[in-house]
Parts: C-alpha cells; sequence; structure tokens
C-alpha cells in the first residue's frame, strides 16, 4: 500500500465529477444546492431518517423495511448478529448501495437515495471500514495531511489561504486520537489500534457531521478499546456517531442508545439494559 494512487477509494478522497461548482451542481439531480458542507438542516434536531428501506439480493432481503431515526450529536450502537443487516445500512447511507423502496435522509432536506457516494462524502458523512487502510509508507502527520488535502471542501477554505489553520486543525486531530507524540512515525510502524485511530483522524479533519463506524474495535487490545470508547463519547455532541459492534463491554461503555437490528429489521431499542432484558434479543444475539 505505498503508492497512494493504488489506495483503495476512502471516502474523501472520492473527486466530486470534474467541472466548475456550479457545473456540477447543476448536474446533480437539482437537489445538490443542499449539498453544501455546513448547511445540513437539523431543524427536527434529526440528522438521519431512514424510513423503510428494503434492500433485496436476488430476493434475499437484507434490509426489510428497516426505519431508524439518529438525534443531531448522539452516539448509536447498531448491534445483532452475523447478517442482520448493519453493513448494509451503512452501504445505503452512503450511497454504495441503493435502497429498492424506502427514504434515506441526511437532516430534514438532503435525499441520500438522489445522490452519489462522493456528494454523501461531501455532504458531511464519513465512514470506516472494519480494516485499517492508512498510507503505511507516511508519517501520521501526513496520513492526516493527506486526507484533509483530499477534501475539496477544506482545499478550497484552508489549504487556499489559512496554511497554519490546516496545521491546527491537524495538531487537535492529533491529540484526540491521542496520537501526537507519534506524529512523524511511519504509519505502518503503528499498533493495529493505533492505525484504527489514525484512520479516525483521517475522517475526523474532514470535519464530518456523521460518522459511521462498522466494527471499529475489533482486534484491539482491551486497553486500546476503552481508550476508543472514551474517544467516541468525546467526539459525541460535536458529531453524531453510528457504530456497529459485537463487544458488548465496549458498547456499554459508550452508554448511548441501542438499536438491534434482525433480519433487515429493527428488533429492540433502548439502553443497553433494557435492550439486553428483552427476551427476542436473547434469542437471537445475546444467548447464543
Ligand atoms: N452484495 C451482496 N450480495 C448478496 N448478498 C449480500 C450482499 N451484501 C450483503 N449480503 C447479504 O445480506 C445479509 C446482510 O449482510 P450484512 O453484511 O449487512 O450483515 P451484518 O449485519 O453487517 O453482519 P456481520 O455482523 O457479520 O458483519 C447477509 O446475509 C449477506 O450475506
Ligand atoms: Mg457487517
Amino acid at each position: 500500500m505505498s503508492d497512494i494512487g493504488m489506495h483503495p477509494a476512502r471516502p474523501g478522497e472520492q473527486a466530486l465529477p470534474p467541472g466548475t461548482r456550479q457545473e456540477w451542481e447543476e448536474g446533480a439531480t437539482g437537489l445538490a444546492h443542499v449539498v453544501t458542507p455546513g448547511e445540513v438542516d437539523l431543524s427536527h434536531n434529526v440528522i438521519l431518517y431512514l424510513e423503510d428501506i428494503t434492500v433485496s439480493f436476488d430476493g434475499f432481503k437484507a434490509l426489510n423495511a428497516l426505519t431508524l431515526a439518529i438525534d443531531a450529536g448522539e452516539l448509536r450502537c447498531i448491534i445483532g448478529p452475523n447478517g442482520a443487516g448493519k453493513t448494509t445500512m451503512m452501504d445505503v447511507i452512503t450511497g454504495k448501495t441503493r435502497p429498492d423502496s424506502g427514504k434515506a435522509f441526511f437532516g430534514q432536506t438532503l435525499d441520500l437515495t438522489r445522490l452519489n457516494e462522493p456528494q454523501i462524502a461531501h455532504a458531511g458523512i464519513g465512514r470506516k471500514f472494519q480494516k485499517p487502510t492508512v498510507f503505511e509508507n507516511h508519517t501520521v502527520f501526513e496520513n492526516l495531511e493527506l486526507a484533509m488535502k483530499a477534501d475539496k471542501r477544506v482545499r478550497r477554505t484552508l489549504f487556499a489561504r489559512l496554511d497554519s489553520q490546516a496545521r491546527d486543525r491537524i495538531a487537535e486531530t492529533l491529540r484526540t486520537i491521542h496520537l501526537d507524540a507519534q506524529a512523524d512515525r511511519l504509519a505502518g510502524l503503528l499498533s493495529h489500534g493505533q492505525k484504527q485511530w489514525l484512520e479516525i483522524g483521517m475522517l475526523l479533519v474532514q470535519d464530518p457531521r456523521l460518522l459511521l463506524l462498522d466494527e471499529p474495535v475489533a482486534g484491539m487490545t482491551d486497553d486500546e478499546t476503552m481508550r476508543t470508547a472514551e474517544l467516541f463519547v468525546s467526539l459525541a455532541g460535536k458529531h453524531s456517531l453510528v457504530v456497529v459492534e459485537h463487544d458488548m463491554a465496549f458498547v456499554e461503555r459508550l452508554g448511548g442508545k441501542v438499536t438491534v437490528l434482525h433480519e433487515g429489521s429493527v428488533l429492540a431499542e433502548g439502553d443497553l439494559a433494557t435492550v439486553q432484558a428483552d427476551q427476542r434479543v436473547i434469542e437471537v444475539y445475546l444467548g447464543r
């Protein structure tokens, strides 16, 4: 993974279609006037709203009339058995998978089903996949710098004229992800957990409103897992987070509302103690 050009596409790196901003906006289904960062309409305090989302693969419903609302600033955990549709849900939110039917809104006005992946990333939804994908032959600092430069919003507003402000944001992010002492190390030399934090930092420099994190603590040590929980708790409020995890100690530490998915629908929702006491949840997931 030494060549940046060979690196798999990350949400922030996906370039918008060529042309002026106006051309791009006009080309984007007539809705792009709302695809302006910082303009997500949170007037009802809901940052993400999914209604009756169905996704079928060869007749099998990976999501089955899924309805879910995430409040602005919320830290939500999604749990559920393998194959419940958790990753598919993230694929729908990020535009990777088109639902067969249903609604998906970012804030009040932004219809995610009418936007493509780069447009959704640009609107302020950042996604972290399970496997860390950092540039191993670049330093930690350079990784954050590259992620920032890949974001057209940042390039326009920060790199164009406020280079010191860009550096400040990187320095602040380094502290947030506990890697300030590692800034000049090659990313390839970091521990697995540190690489995961770096990748989260690469999302954070782009200042997403909503962060989607799919099994972020898989493979981490217990200590790294708990530090990651603290990191996510500290990010909530400023950002909204949707975290898919199987690690119940981690979910408990996050302390937020928990949604249990099963067979593509919401089986239960509430605080962890409540869903853990739910007989149906015990049967399909926790009691296994
Ligand atoms: N591209 C695809 N083509 C066919 N089937 C798919 C595809 N993507 C997902 N599925 C199926 O949809 C169902 C839901 O998968 P998904 O990956 O969303 O589950 P998950 O809840 O993330 O599970 P896990 O906890 O194992 O990660 C599974 O049965 C899976 O095999
Ligand atoms: Mg999954």
